[in-house]
């Protein structure tokens, strides 16, 4: 990797208010029995992604998931799934808005169709969902856009720039009250695009995309673990991103995109996109972070700008991260029933851990 040696001394500790992941995939069944405590063990809150098979759309189905998530959160762990609606042209405002009343969804989430994993049900014309897009603005309920253009004839590298151009911009035109988060950006024309908009747009940034740029997918043969969506792109786009995440600019802040598959399906003649991250996403987080000098940045990045945008309190927990002098192992693969799930390795050792977390 390019990351700049770590400065800071060994046995040196970070104390923040606890992280918050604002772009989860937990899964159901078995995987997210076998995943979920990683990320309640680090995490107050998470948005909870909708893209299930089949996806969660109605607010009958946010609150069914719901109940499944806690059931599989360890006892001991102080996590509140933040919930959110898949929206499809069929979407009714009704049942969005009743649902937002009721606290049961926090966000809607807009997939364009075949953009992503379980994404077919998504938005063919996001004309189709302006009812719902009105009502949202009128509620001040977020949406969250995947933000990929899905023409196949657009270069796989250049569909988040395109999708800003084509379809974003002039859906936030249309829509000018509606709070939008762009979700894991990973270019510089992302970066600035919502650094150019005052107020109502943000954007998630996950971890993999500030440690690996696009070579990670390539180097020495095809390498389907580090192959996610959208792609990481060129290093000047990631540092672009390290930037962004770094400079205490409120309106990034994180989303690990934490996206489980066996094994099996990423190692495959069509390998699934998607990157677990959540049983090393703020040890490597840390590791940027003191890599750029910014570590003072890290709670803003972690744990405050996020609940800012959503008009949510900060946590009252602290987490203390330490820096271990010697490395550390990697995490195993997680095993669900009788799949694994590999960790994301970020290629650089690991010495910042996540302590313990105080209740206040
Ligand atoms: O890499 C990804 N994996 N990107 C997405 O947008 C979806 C996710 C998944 O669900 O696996
Ligand atoms: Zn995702």
């Amino acid at each position: 990797m390019t990351d700049n040696a770590p400065t800071t001394t060994p046995g040196a500790e970070l104390v923040i208010r606890r992280p918050d992941d604002w772009h989860v995939h937990l899964r159901d069944g078995a995987v997210l029995d076998a995943v979920a405590p990683f990320t309640s063990a680090h995490f107050g809150r998470a948005i909870i992604m909708p893209n299930l098979v089949p996806p969660v759309v109605m607010a009958a189905d946010a609150a069914g998931y719901r109940a499944r998530i806690l059931a599989a959160v360890p006892a001991g762990h102080d996590f509140t799934p933040l919930m959110t609606l898949y929206l499809t042209e069929a979407t009714d405002p009704d049942d969005v808005a009743a649902a937002a009343r009721d606290g049961l969804v926090t966000a809607v989430k807009l997939y364009p169709a075949g953009a992503t994993t379980n994404s077919a049900s998504g938005v063919r014309d996001v004309r189709a969902v302006d009812a719902v897009l009105e009502r949202m603005a009128a509620i001040g309920l977020p949406l969250l856009i995947h933000g990929e253009a899905t023409d196949p004839e657009i270069d796989i590298f250049d569909r988040e720039a395109v999708f800003i151009d084509r379809v974003l911009i002039p859906l936030r035109q249309r829509h000018p009250g509606l709070r939008v988060v762009l979700e894991h950006v990973t270019t510089v024309d992302a970066v600035d695009y919502v650094r150019s908009v005052e107020a109502g747009l943000a954007a998630t940034i996950t971890v993999h995309h500030l440690v690996i740029n696009r070579n990670a997918v390539f180097r020495g043969g095809l390498r389907p673990h580090y192959f996610c969506l959208p792609v990481a792109k060129r290093e000047r786009h990631r540092l672009a991103l390290r930037a962004a995440a770094t400079s205490g600019d409120p309106r990034f802040f994180l989303g690990t995109d934490t996206a489980p598959h066996p094994v099996t399906a990423k190692e495959s003649a069509c390998g699934c996109a998607g990157i677990f991250t959540a049983p090393v996403a703020l040890a490597c987080l840390a590791h940027v972070f003191e890599a750029e000098g910014a570590l003072d940045r890290f709670e803003g990045f972690a744990s405050r700008h996020g609940p800012a945008f959503y008009g949510l309190p900060v946590n009252d927990a602290r987490t203390r991260l330490v820096r271990d002098a010697a490395p550390y192992t990697p995490p195993a693969p997680v095993l669900a029933r009788d799949d694994a799930i590999a960790v994301f390795d970020p290629e650089f050792p690991l010495h910042w851990r996540v302590a313990d977390t105080q209740p206040t």
